[in-house]
């Protein structure tokens, strides 16, 4: 009997410690988490026109899980959950962005399709992607890039808007016009085939 009850208190205990240690991970990361200092790229929307040779560029196929790194308002994820039928995740440092972002998902009635995470992608495991649209800056992406090499699957496609990925080469490029009728270019890329070996 003795036994037993010293058995039950040794799993509630591990249970208890494996909680705390959870919850302090996750209290952890937020609490180290600077919107600024952590801030890779400005603030700028993707113009409409982009987002939809971006998204035809990344050939989605329903039910596949998009990832936005940096998704601002969530302009990407909305026009892909609606047009394509696929999931979204979008990970955004502004906390009053991540609100914005949540609640036009919200307003689309899209909230069981699409997960608006405030953290930095950085932290962020993004091996569930079969699609990465980036709209950063050269310097963000050469920092994202080993995270990139690291958790996407093969045959994920990484699609980036202005911005090419300094040592991988694109398996197509194309055209679209920014917000001011000027040229940008798209560039789409493909794991593992993009990844040039050293
Ligand atoms: C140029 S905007 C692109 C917004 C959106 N993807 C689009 O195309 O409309 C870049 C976004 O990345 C966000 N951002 C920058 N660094 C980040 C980081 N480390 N983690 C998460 N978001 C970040 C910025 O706050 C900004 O909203």
């Amino acid at each position: 009997m003795r036994v037993r009850v010293l058995r039950g208190s040794i799993v509630v205990s591990i249970l208890l410690a494996g909680l705390l240690g959870t919850a302090l991970t996750a209290w952890g990361q937020e609490a180290d988490l600077d919107e600024f200092k952590n801030n890779l790229a400005p603030n700028v929307g993707s113009p409409e026109q982009a987002i939809d040779r971006m998204l035809e560029a990344a050939k989605l196929k329903p039910g596949e899980t998009l990832y936005d790194l940096g998704c601002g308002d969530a302009r990407i994820l909305i026009a892909a959950a609606k047009r394509y039928k696929v999931k979204g995740v979008g990970i955004e440092i502004s906390s009053r962005l991540a609100k914005v972002a949540a609640a036009n998902v919200a307003d689309e009635g899209l909230d069981k399709r699409i997960k608006i995470i405030h953290g930095d992608f950085m932290r962020v495991d993004l091996s569930p992607a079969n699609v990465v649209t980036l709209y950063l800056a050269t310097s963000a992406n050469d920092t994202l890039r080993p995270n990139l090499e690291h958790y996407l699957k093969p045959n994920t496609r990484v699609v980036s808007y202005d911005y090419p990925i300094a040592g991988w080469t694109p398996i197509a490029t194309s055209a679209t016009e920014g917000h001011y009728g000027d040229t940008h270019t798209i560039y789409l890329y493909e794991v593992p085939n993009s990844i040039n070996k050293k």
